[in-house]
């Protein structure tokens, strides 16, 4: 029987995905990101904590979703870049493209897992989702979520965490 697939896309230093990677042996983990440095540092956090089960693809999750071979039961996205000002929003990973490519390659009942500390981020990754139609909101309709029990803090998270910033979480589960 194929092995639960998980996939954490743009995991900067690799911190989360590592721990994830350690909590769950019997799943493997993908994580994508177009950083090199970032690519490098989990590379060497692979091979010192000898995680098996954590592949690396490098390159532009927009390109690479698309195409993945295997249906996937969960995906992480971890503070992606917010491109605040209003003539770069365009640039920002989560559109309603996205959206429907992420559950073309979710198994029946697999998640999108999200978290951000920019509201208006956050309130256009909600509305993109709830409007996909092929999506239940696990904070319930219109809802973010305060927090996630057992949740690893990504680099970005710990330092929001630390100054008391509002942090958005966001859960889906595929229909
Ligand atoms: C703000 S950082 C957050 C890093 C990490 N998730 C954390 O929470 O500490 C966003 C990361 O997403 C990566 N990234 C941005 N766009 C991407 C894309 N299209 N495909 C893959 N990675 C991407 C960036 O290189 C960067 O490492």
């Amino acid at each position: 029987m194929q092995r639960p697939l998980k996939i954490e896309i743009g995991f900067g230093n690799g911190i989360f995905l590592i721990e994830a990677a350690k909590k769950e042996p019997e799943t493997d983990f993908i994580g994508i990101e177009i950083y090199r440095t970032g690519i490098k540092k989990l590379q060497r956090k692979i091979e010192t904590e000898d995680a098996k089960n954590i592949r690396i693809i490098y390159g532009d999750a927009k390109e690479i979703i698309p195409q993945l071979p295997q249906k996937v039961s969960e995906f992480f996205i971890n503070f992606p870049d917010p491109w605040p000002k209003k003539r770069h929003r365009k640039r920002r990973l989560i559109k309603p493209n996205m959206v429907d490519f992420l559950h073309n390659s979710l198994e029946s009942g697999g998640k999108v897992t999200l978290a951000t500390d920019f509201a208006d981020y956050a309130g256009e990754m909600l509305l993109y989702f709830e409007a996909h139609g092929g999506f239940v909101n696990l904070a319930g309709r219109m809802q973010f979520l305060n927090q996630i029990e057992g949740r690893t803090p990504t680099k970005y998270e710990k330092k929001y965490l630390v100054q008391g910033i509002r942090i958005y979480y966001l859960q889906f589960e595929a229909l």
